[in-house]
């Protein structure tokens, strides 16, 4: 057995199960079967920062950047294309549609009438459109939620092996930032590291790339494109690419931690020359989402993937 094999294997015999992992899985299940029979496109999207624990019962744990922007803004637009969406994200982070009202107060937002309470006029036309869409869009979106970077791993070999049965229909997006460090079970204490031990040395082990055994065995027919977070832009082209000939996956996405919102590197496996989506500052002012333009992008690249694999 490869290095490789052995290490990604490994984590999964030494890291249990999520807890309600079989209802998840059996949700997801559902969502795979139901498309694959009407010849539906189905999207995973990551979304949000996975923690890394200190202790078992944990009081501490590390944690990765993400918001969750991407991934809930993305999901909308995926929506909006007409694919099922599993929304697989961190707990409490930002989710499709509520994401709009996150950072107001829903007691400003209502009136408090004789009879009943309503929403208040200058909020009504905005809750209209949101709610709108919400219950639109609510039965072709599965929201699944992590907190852990080994419950996010569980949940998404398991997601991605389902959607095997949906071949070239399938499209995954990796926006989750996932840690590439953390503490095996085994040498994690159980309790809370007590201060009076005094300062405290953490010895972090490596987490095995994931999308090796996603791409090669999990979801081999999918269309997958993952995501590359940078801070030093003179990297950003060559770590994408590095990523794509490591992994042989479909896109990546390059982006910077303080540009992310307005320009993205898209990187494609036929070696085209890498395609750069840049918002104008017009286009942020009219509200436009960088969001709306990656997956207008991924449509078509998936749509040409599909038309040259359905028949395979
Ligand atoms: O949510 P926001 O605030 O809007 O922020 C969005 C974002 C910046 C987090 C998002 O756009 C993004 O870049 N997500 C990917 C971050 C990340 O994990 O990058 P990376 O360079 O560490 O990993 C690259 C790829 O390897 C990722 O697809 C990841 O899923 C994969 N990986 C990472 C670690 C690991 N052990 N196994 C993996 O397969």
């Amino acid at each position: 057995m490869a290095q490789d094999d052995l290490n990604w294997k490994t984590f999964f015999e030494e890291n249990s199960k999520p807890n309600h992992f079989d209802e998840n899985v059996k949700l997801i299940s559902e969502v795979c079967q139901q498309a694959a029979i009407k010849k539906l496109r189905v999207a995973l999207i990551t979304s949000g920062g996975t923690t890394v624990p200190l202790e078992k019962n944990t009081v501490r744990f590390i944690d990765n950047f993400s918001a969750g922007t991407r991934g809930s803004a993305s999901a909308e637009y995926f929506l909006e294309a007409g694919y099922q969406v599993i929304f697989l994200h961190r707990s409490k982070s930002l989710e499709p549609y509520s994401r709009h009202l996150v950072g107001r107060s829903i007691f400003d937002m209502i009136e408090i009438c004789p009879e009943n309470i309503i929403v208040g006029e200058k909020h009504q036309a905005e809750m209209r459109k949101l709610t709108e869409k919400y219950q639109h869009y609510k039965s072709n979106l599965l929201m699944i939620s992590f907190n852990s970077l080994s419950d996010y791993l569980w949940l998404l070999q398991a997601t991605a092996q389902k959607m095997q049965i949906l071949g070239p229909l399938a499209l995954l997006y990796l926006a989750a930032a996932v840690s590439d460090f953390y503490i095996p079970a085994s040498q994690m204490p159980c309790h809370k590291i007590q201060s009076s031990g005094g300062p405290l040395s953490l010895s972090l082990q490596l987490v095995p790339k994931m999308l090796a055994p996603l791409v090669t065995l999990w979801a081999p027919n999918a269309f997958i494109v993952s995501f590359k977070l940078e801070t030093n832009e003179a990297l950003l082209e060559t770590k994408a690419k590095e990523s794509l000939e490591k992994y042989h996956h479909h896109v990546v996405i390059g982006n910077l931690l303080h540009s992310r919102k307005v320009y993205v590197l898209l990187v494609d496996r036929n070696n085209s020359a890498p395609e750069e989506i840049r918002l104008s500052d017009s286009e942020l002012e009219s509200g436009i989402e960088i969001e709306s333009k990656i997956v207008e992008n991924l449509k078509i690249r998936h749509d040409n993937y599909y038309a040259n694999h359905k028949t395979g």
